[in-house]
């Protein structure tokens, strides 16, 4: 992309705040992270088996200031040399985006430093660009979170034509609430991985739902129910259950699943370029079967380390790279949206 500006270095402080990180990131040019300071608030919402929207917020507002001081302070940089504070305004739980939207627009007021509003997904698959600085567009981005599962076509920078998404449950909201039906506990994304390395995972026949009508949707509900069913059954029998294989076989299933939908999307779209983001990219069953898959088709496959798959700001100041150069920047009525869809 032709740099649409005369200095040489764009520097751009980035924070996030749209679930339970506080996080706060100094990113030159889209793709060298200078800092990135997350600080999670996880050990606290594992109390109540999931993340408390209110504490959330609560949590943000101690921790921000705290969080973008060390972001700067890391990257040996004073605020007056940023070129642009950009933030998360959605999608996400309100509240805690609100915290995020409200420090930096009291940043960009008192400084002088331009806005700009970021949507999380974006964020999510710009964090490919950080670890992989060939990756260009056009490409096939899997994005799967804890709220979110898309297959998307990144046409260009900021351009995005959505193939597929969930119809019912996300990726990680499957891979949460089946980890909390057997007994792992919140976040259960991880805890599944792990239980899964011991387990058989064809010790189970779990569905692999397909969408009539919409061969790139998702639909992972059913799944989740004849996960819950099987484990009731085995109390009514009074059978053991296997953690390991129940965990085993359920993931299975789901990378199946998002293997089988991204494999197609890629080669219908005519494209030799694949990459995953999100919280469940990091998952090491779904990240193998992608590698083997990619490399029996010539495709080159691209794929954040973990830290980058889950939520950051980093991600959140290279995808904000590319709206400076596009010229985007915004007002002080920039809001948080709760239901920001992705490409508006
Ligand atoms: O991207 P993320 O940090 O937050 C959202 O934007 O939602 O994703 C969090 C989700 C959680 O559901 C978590 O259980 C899941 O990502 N996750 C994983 C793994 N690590 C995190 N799911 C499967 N395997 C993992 N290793
Ligand atoms: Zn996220």
């Amino acid at each position: 992309m032709e740099k649409a500006h005369e200095k040489e270095d764009i520097t751009i402080l980035a924070i996030e705040s749209s679930c339970d990180e506080t996080a706060a990131a100094v990113v030159r040019n889209g793709r060298e992270v200078l800092s990135n300071i997350i600080s999670s608030q996880i050990d606290l919402h594992t109390l109540y088996g999931g993340v408390v929207p209110e504490i959330a917020s609560r949590k943000h507002i101690e921790r921000i200031n705290q969080v973008i001081g060390e972001a700067l302070q890391t990257a040996g940089m004073a605020l007056r040399e940023m070129d642009a504070v950009a933030v998360t305004y959605g999608p996400g739980l309100v509240g805690a985006l609100l915290v995020g939207v409200s420090a930096a627009k009291a940043i960009s007021f008192a400084s002088g430093i331009p806005l700009i509003g970021v949507h999380h997904i974006e964020g999510h698959i710009s964090a490919n660009y950080i670890e992989n600085r060939d990756l260009e567009p056009p490409f096939v981005c899997l994005v799967v979170s804890g709220g979110h599962s898309h297959l998307v076509r990144v046409k260009d920078y900021g351009e995005y034509d959505i193939l597929g998404r969930t119809r019912d449950d996300a990726a990680g909201e499957a891979f949460d609430k089946v980890a909390r039906a057997i007994g792992l506990g919140y976040p259960g994304g991880p805890k599944i991985d792990r239980v899964s390395k011991e387990g058989n995972p064809d010790a189970i026949s779990f569905p692999r739902a397909k969408v009539a009508d919409a061969v790139y949707d998702f639909s992972f509900s059913g799944l989740k129910s004849a996960v819950l069913n099987y484990l009731n059954s085995c109390e009514m029998k009074g059978t053991e259950i296997c953690q390991a294989d129940v965990a085993a076989s359920f993931q299975k299933a789901v990378v199946d699943v998002l293997v089988e939908h991204s494999m197609q999307a890629v080669e219908e779209c005519g494209l030799k370029k694949f990459a995953i983001a999100g919280g469940v990219a990091s998952n090491s069953a779904l990240r193998s079967a992608l590698d083997k898959a990619c490399a029996e088709r010539e495709i080159a496959f691209y794929h954040p380390s973990p830290v980058m798959c889950t939520d950051n700001a980093a991600m959140i100041g290279s995808a904000a790279y590319y709206e400076y150069c596009k010229g985007v920047r915004h007002g002080y009525d920039l809001n948080a949206v709760p239901n920001l869809r992705l490409g508006e």
